[in-house]
């Protein structure tokens, strides 16, 4: 591969920006300086980007902090969409979010271009949990406790997985739930055969990687990839 082609690869910007970057004496391979944008790359080189060392990323994780509002989906005729939010900082990238929250929920989405490992996480059968701070227009009851840990039967007659709900120490009307499964308004339709509505719904975590509390709401950043074996070894869990 050209030299230009790769950097730009790497570092997600234009070949032209690669070019200049490179005809400034920006870029090392194999420890060099290298001003030539048409030197051909056997695979085996290292390049440099002053001490970072550049290599095709084969995907992207990103973590974003969903604000209420926008939508859990890659394009939206209406609504700003989370991919929205990433404001074209891959552009050669076809992200989207593996799994939704809500239009009113808020906090954690993961994206990605990688359709396996958004499966993986999504998989009920692969049991990656997610956690939840769920805010509601009742007390929390002990009855609520008991069915979630058995089994809600929602309104339609769907029986939903065994799911945990644990009460707030300090609030009686919020609780955290933990789902290992991800049916459309779960939580929502869980609380409503049990007579309370959700005034606020907020994903915290997914599998063992929760989310970054300096991440204001609309703010992301990238996944490393201890954080993504995080994820994996919560599924590996079960
Ligand atoms: N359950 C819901 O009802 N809404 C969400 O956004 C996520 C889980």
């Amino acid at each position: 591969m050209r030299l230009d082609k790769y950097v730009a690869q790497a570092m997600q910007i234009t070949r032209s920006q690669a070019r200049t970057m490179i005809a400034r004496g920006g870029i090392t391979v194999d420890g060099t300086v290298c001003k030539k944008a048409d030197t051909a790359l056997k695979g085996s080189e290292q390049v440099c980007a002053g001490e970072t060392l550049l290599g095709k990323e084969e995907f992207v994780y990103i973590m974003l902090n969903k604000p209420q509002g926008v939508v859990s989906a890659s394009t939206d005729k209406r609504d700003v969409t989370v991919v929205d939010l990433l404001q074209d900082a891959f552009p050669r990238r076809n992200l989207f979010p593996a799994g939704r929250l809500d239009k009113t929920s808020t906090g954690f989405v993961l994206l990605t271009d990688d359709g396996a490992f958004a499966h993986d996480i999504l998989a009920p059968r692969k049991h990656v949990p997610k956690t939840y701070f769920v805010t509601i227009d009742t007390p929390v009851t002990q009855q609520m406790v008991t069915a979630f840990e058995q089994g809600v039967t929602l309104a339609d007659g769907q029986k939903m997985e065994p799911a945990t709900l644990i009460p707030s120490s300090t609030d009686p009307y919020s609780a955290t739930v933990v789902l290992r499964q991800g049916v459309y308004h779960q939580i929502k339709r869980m609380f409503g055969v049990l007579d309370a509505g959700v005034n606020a719904l907020h994903r915290s975590a997914i599998g063992g990687l929760v989310l970054d509390e300096s991440l204001a709401p609309g703010e992301w950043r990238k996944i490393t990839e201890a954080e993504r074996q995080q994820i994996i070894a919560a599924q590996a869990k079960g």
